[in-house]
Order: C-alpha cells, then structure tokens, then sequence
C-alpha cells in the first residue's frame, strides 16, 4: 500500500472521534483531495480481462496500453478475471506502480454459483424459500471471493412477463412482491452484515430499469412504459435492493420513453441517489455508455461520456469512453469535476467497505481457492436449492416412481449432457461439471434403465457468447427412441432448452420446445402411455401439446451441478417437491405479455357476442398460473377468516395435508383493491408463507395486511393507501384460493 495516503489516513483518522461512516468519509475525501483528474477518471473505468468477454469485445485491443493504465492507476476495476493468480498479479500491478495506490475491484457475473454452479435464479425463485435463496447467495460469495472476486454483478431484479425475453431465467420472475423479497434475500447473501468478510462480496442490482420489458421481449430492445407500471411493477424490487444496503447498481441496454437509463438522470439521481439515498454507485452495462451514440441520442463518444457522467452513471464499463473523454469534458467545463468526485467517492468507498484498502489481497488466498473448489457444503447446499427449485406441473399418478422400476427408459440428449443444465451464466463453472440427470438416475435404477439420445437437440460448439445451433430437420435417432419406449415399462423422456438457449442475447420468438423434440415425444406417446416429461429449460415454455398427451411433467429448469441428484431424489419420491412457479406459463406464445396480476379491462367477462377482451382460438388465461406447483401430498385450504384492528387485517386460513406424504406448502396471499384513483390488478401477491405439514395435520397460516402492503404508488411516485373494498384471496397458486373480503376506511 502506498505509504503517502496511508500516512496522512492514519494522522487524520486519528485526530477524528467519529463513527466508523466519518471514518470512512475522511478517508476517502482525503484520498480524493490528492488525486489527478487523470486517476479521478481512472477509478471511474472498468475494464474487462484479458481472456474470457461477456459482451462485444473492442476492435484492436491493446494489451499493452491495458497494463500500462493500471500502472498509472487509470483503472478502477475490472471484470471477468477469475483466478486468484491472475487477480493478485494485476492487484499488485495497481497497487505498487500506481502513484497512489488504491487496489482495483474484480467484478463477476457471479449469477448462480460460481465454480459449482447453482440453480438458475428462476428456478431458485420457484422455491419461494428466502432462506435458501439467501444462502445459496452467501455460497456463491464464498466460492467467488475463493479466487480473488469482491465484486457480483448480480442480483438481475428485473420483473419480466414476456416469456420470449432469455433472461427471465437470471430474474425472479414476473411479479414484484416476489421479486421484493428474493432481491432482498440475494442482496444479503452476497453482502452478509459486513462487507470486509473475505467470505462476501459487494452485490450489484441491475439493470436499472425496466431492461425486463424489452418489447417482444427481444433483447436490447426498447422498453416504452407508464408511469404506473414503472412505480408499480419496476421499480420496487430496486428500492428493496437499496434498503438490503446493496453496495452498487447497474444501469442497462435499453432506453424508457425515449431516454436510454444509462443517459436518465431522472431515474439514477432524482429516484435513486435522491429520493431512495442510495449511496453506493452505479456501474454502466457493457459499452451501454457509448451505446447511447447507437440509441440516436448522442452525436458522438465525447458526448455520450458527458451525458452518461453528468446523468449519474458512475463507472463506465467496457465503452472507453471515460477514459478517452472525461478528462477533456471537465477541462471545457461540459462535466463538473464535482461530478467525479462525488463518483469517484461512491467507488472508493465500496472497496473501502470490501477492506481493501487494509488489504488489497484480502480476497486472494490460494490456498482458500484449493479448498473451496471441493467444498462439499457448497455442493450440498447446491443440491438443496436444487430439490426445492423443482416443480411439478402435472402428475396423472405416474410419480413418485417406484425404487424397483424394471424397463425403464431414458430418452433424450439433455439427459447425458454434464454441460447444458449448468445454465446460462455458469463462466466460473468447468465444462461437463454437472451430475447428469443419466447419472443420478444410475444408483436408482443400475440395469433396469436403457438410454436412448434420440433426436439430436443441438450441435457443436456450446459458448457462453455463441448462437447454438438446434437440429431442426434431421430426424436420425427417432426410431431408436420409440423401439426403446415401445419395449418399457416408463418412459422418462429428459427435453427442453439447452442451457445456451436462455440468457443474454438468447430471446426466441417460439417457445415450444426447440428442434424435433415435440415430434419424438409424439412418437413416443404413441407407443407407451407411461411417460414422464423432464423439463430443462430458462424460461417459460408452450406446453400445450405436452401437457395434453402426457401424464407426469416435472419442471427442472437448468439446476447446475447437481441437477441429477436432485432430480432423481424427485422422482423416486425421497424428496417431495414443493416449488412454485415465478412466471406463467402461456398457451401460445401469441398470447405473452402473459401475467397474472393484470388488469382488469373494461370489457372483461366472457359474453355471447364478440364484444369482450379475448382472442377467438385460445383463453385468456395461461396453461399452469403464476404460483402453480402440485406435490405428492395433497393439500385443502378452508376457514378463511379476517380479523380487523383500525387498520390492520389479519387473514387467517387452515392447510390441511390430506395425503400420504408430509411435505411444505407455499401458502399464497393475494389482494384486490377494488375501487382506487389509478386502477389495480385484478390480483396481487402480498404474502406468502412455506410451511411443513405432516400428513395428516392441520396448520393455520396468518397474514397481516397493513397500509405497507395495501397501498400502491400513483403516478407522481407517492405511495398511497386509499380507503375501500379490498377482496383477499389465499390459495395453492394464484387461481385456485378461497376468498373473503375486507373494508379499509
Ligand atoms: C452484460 C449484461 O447485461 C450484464 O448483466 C452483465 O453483468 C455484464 N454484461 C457483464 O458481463
């Protein structure tokens, strides 16, 4: 560490009698009060690696010109480094030739476990379990700080309801309650209660805001929205980040009514900054700065800069444009150096918070990173979330299988593959590291199970950054597969997305499954009724056809390393599953925007004529409703009751387990405001409660409903609760509920 600002930290520092936030106040300021414009905008600049890109990499990179500006201390931080050996040497290239010395940060897209890869972040969401999603967050933070990362791009908060959008599989799904609560919990697995714990790393919340509405759903697209919809449905989970003490934000691709968010200083510095306080800051998406010129709104890089700083995004990511501009900006007084300073001043004082200022090495133990990459805590906790992300969408009796199954068939390329249900943002995860759904079926079934790929899903190379190529005409492994159902006694066909199909830049326009694999499954059908259909996949899919002809349907999502272990525990009945979906699943991909919290229209309710809001070939309500998920017990709802104190009201319902098995249960609270100045969702989540219930057994589940949950913003952005006609509604998914009533006021 630099001597000269220690020195005067250490001098200042001592003649203070503050709390630990003057503390940290003084240092920094101190630091800023000594540094060049030059270093000013250099912590202002995140560059990527040197190996592995998570975005379009610049024409003519210059190695060389990159180690020299970390020298000089022209780099804040960067990303998508990943070994504590490569971190420490370009740490120390910062911190013993820079003229001051302050430590980088290293940024990672640590989305869903790092070197043992977790569940995607939908699936983790359909377990509606907030103590798990918080733990498989500190997991991720553990593995990742291992090798030399204090910095996660993650948690997305980004609501979605378009199902063709490929990175719903990184959020929590469509609705804001939810979504609220898992931001929350994610924030503070990463973070834990102190950020200088060498086991956690400063979180991210992105992509501020609404990058999840892209229209039909392709991404990068543009997102045009109401005010209503922006408070209402956006913006919450944001606001939940920043009250978790998230430590940074970032902004996104795409412009709202006109003005790309990362150029909105009404969004980053009026809401964010200022009305929520937020006092971390903000990073831009990759190259979203210089992207601005391509939106149409800046004329040039130099502008873009401007208007990027100027708009309160604090950290330029990948487009160079802080480095090549900023400098020059301040000079002809385009961009106040007060504006620098207060940014560089939210850099500093997150790796101040992460320690490293004490120690620019904290996060770089090798010895940590050897241990960690066997850490069998990590794998159970991974095979945990996994069993209690899985969903069952339809069971006719097929599931649980039986241990001592003969003839059993499995079907499908998916279930070999070790690489494709890692998911999508599994960069610190080696290839081929996932149990393989054949794999854990193994111990169960040993011979009494064949394998049979069938069709071929996919070909060549599976990247991160490269399209996949699906098989979309030839049929070679068909007839394979319907000799082997022909001659089982169960089929278990394992299709879906490959992992590569979801994620960034992965949004499709047809939801069904991808390539041939719909017409094997007919074949398939058509010869054994005995089928069992695992789903992989990052997104909601039409199942219409699948969901007709097929018996049992179990949602798997991309479950990462442990995948078959956990599916295999779910099949054979050892763990009974419990997840909910996070997102409708349409009929027809013709239908999304598909959600259940709509609105009500003005022509709602099926009539005789055709006068009424619907589409002549298929409902308006989707296939399996938000918070759908059976079990292999049964559960009854009855005795919905409220009770009212000024208020306050209190929802109380009984859950019995009137099955065989014990298992949990997510009991769902749904509330309808009736009347209201600006108009409400037909339904709303505003509780939800998992709990175990023994076969057998009765629980009585309460919620309070109070002005924090029966209030809703208007479209200045004041939140307001309003007296009237509420309905409530609490049930196993968000159609099936029993209902009563209430009146506030
Ligand atoms: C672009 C993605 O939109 C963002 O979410 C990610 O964190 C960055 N690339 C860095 O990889």
């Amino acid at each position: 560490m630099k001597i000269k600002y220690l020195l005067a930290t250490v001098l200042l520092i001592g003649s203070l009698i503050g709390n630990s936030q003057d503390k940290r106040s003084a240092f920094v300021d101190n630091l800023i009060s000594q540094m060049t414009l030059e270093e000013k905008v250099g912590q202002m600049n995140l560059y990527n690696g040197f190996f592995d890109a998570t975005g379009p990499v610049p024409d003519n990179q210059d190695t060389k010109n990159k180690y020299n500006q970390i020298k000089n201390g022209e780099v804040g931080a960067m990303l998508n480094v990943k070994t504590v050996k490569e971190i420490k040497a370009l740490q120390q290239l910062a911190v013993e030739n820079s003229r001051l010395g302050i430590p980088m940060l290293f940024g990672f897209d640590v989305i869903h476990g790092h070197k043992i890869s977790g569940p995607i972040p939908l699936a983790e969401s359909a377990s509606w379990d907030l103590e798990a999603i918080e733990k498989a967050a500190a997991y991720a933070a553990m593995e990742a700080a291992a090798v030399g990362i204090n910095w996660t791009f993650a948690p997305m908060v980004d609501i979605g309801r378009d199902a063709r959008w490929g990175r719903n599989m990184e959020g929590a799904g469509e609705d804001t309650y939810l979504g609220t609560k898992i931001a929350a919990a994610r924030v503070k697995g990463f973070q834990g209660d102190d950020l200088s714990d060498p086991n956690t790393i400063a979180a991210c919340a992105k992509h501020f805001a609404a990058y999840g509405f892209a229209e039909a759903g392709r991404e990068y697209n543009t997102t045009d929205m109401g005010l209503s919809t922006l408070y209402n449905v956006i913006l919450p989970p944001f606001q939940a980040a920043v009250d978790a003490g998230v430590a940074t934000f970032m902004n996104g691709f795409n412009e709202i009514n006109g003005i790309p968010v990362t150029g909105d200083p009404w969004l980053q510095r009026d809401i964010l900054k200022g009305q929520w306080g937020f006092d971390g800051f903000v990073v831009s998406d990759w190259g979203s700065i210089g992207e601005m010129v391509a939106h149409s709104y800046a004329k040039d890089n130099k502008t873009a800069a401007k208007i990027g700083a100027n708009a309160g995004s604090d950290m330029d990511m990948e487009a160079y444009v802080y480095i090549n501009h900023l400098k020059e900006l301040v000079e002809e007084g385009e961009v106040k150096e007060s504006v620098l300073d207060d940014a560089v001043s939210r850099i500093l004082k997150v790796k101040y918070d992460l320690g490293l200022f004490d120690d620019p090495y904290l996060y770089c133990d090798e010895e940590k990173e050897k241990s960690m990459a066997v850490s069998q805590e990590v794998k159970d906790g991974a095979l945990d979330m996994a069993k209690k992300s899985i969903v069952l969408l339809k069971n006719d009796g097929v599931l649980p299988l039986s241990k001592t199954s003969k003839n059993v068939a499995v079907i499908g390329q998916i279930a070999a593959s070790k690489t494709s249900v890692l998911g999508s943002w599994r960069l610190g995860a080696d290839d081929n590291s996932a149990v393989s759904v054949l794999e854990g079926l193994k111990p169960y079934l040993g011979d009494n199970m064949k394998y049979e790929r069938g069709v071929e899903v996919w070909s060549g190379t599976e990247a991160f950054a490269q399209e996949l190529k699906i098989n979309e005409d030839n049929t070679d492994g068909i007839d394979e597969a319907v000799k082997l159902a022909k001659s089982s006694d169960v089929v278990i066909v394992v299709a879906g997305e490959h992992g590569y199909q979801s994620g960034e830049g992965r949004s499709r326009a047809d939801i069904r499954l991808p390539g041939l694999q719909r017409k094997m499954l007919k074949k398939i059908c058509a010869v054994n009724s005995n089928v069992v259909l695992v789903l992989t996949n990052g997104r909601p899919l039409d199942l219409s056809w699948e969901d007709a002809n097929i018996p049992a349907i179990l949602e798997t999502w991309q479950l990462g390393a442990m995948s078959g272990h956990a599916i295999a525990e779910v099949l054979f009945g050892e763990h009974n599953p419990s997840g909910k979906l996070p997102m409708t699943f349409p009929r027809e991909v013709g239908q999304v925007p598909l959600y259940y919290n709509q609105k009500s229209t003005g022509r709602g309710g099926a009539k005789d004529m055709v006068f009424w809001s619907h589409y002549s070939d298929v409902p308006n309500t989707g296939l399996y409703p938000f918070g759908h998920g059976l079990s292999y017990t049964k559960y009854d709802y009855s005795g919905l009751s409220i009770t009212q104190q000024g208020n306050t009201f209190t929802v109380s319902v009984n859950v019995t387990n009137s099955g065989k098995r014990d298992g949990h249960e997510v009991v769902q609270l749904y509330i309808r405001d009736k009347y209201a100045s600006v108009t409400r969702p037909i339904k709303e989540l505003k509780g939800f409660e998992k709990v175990f219930i023994k076969a057998g057994e009765t629980q009585t589940v309460q919620f309070t409903l109070d002005d924090t949950t029966l209030g809703f913003y208007n479209n200045q952005g004041t939140y307001i609760v309003e007296d009237g006609d509420f309905e409530v509604m609490v049930g196993g998914d968000s159609v099936n509920t029993q209902n009563g009533a209430f009146t506030r006021g």
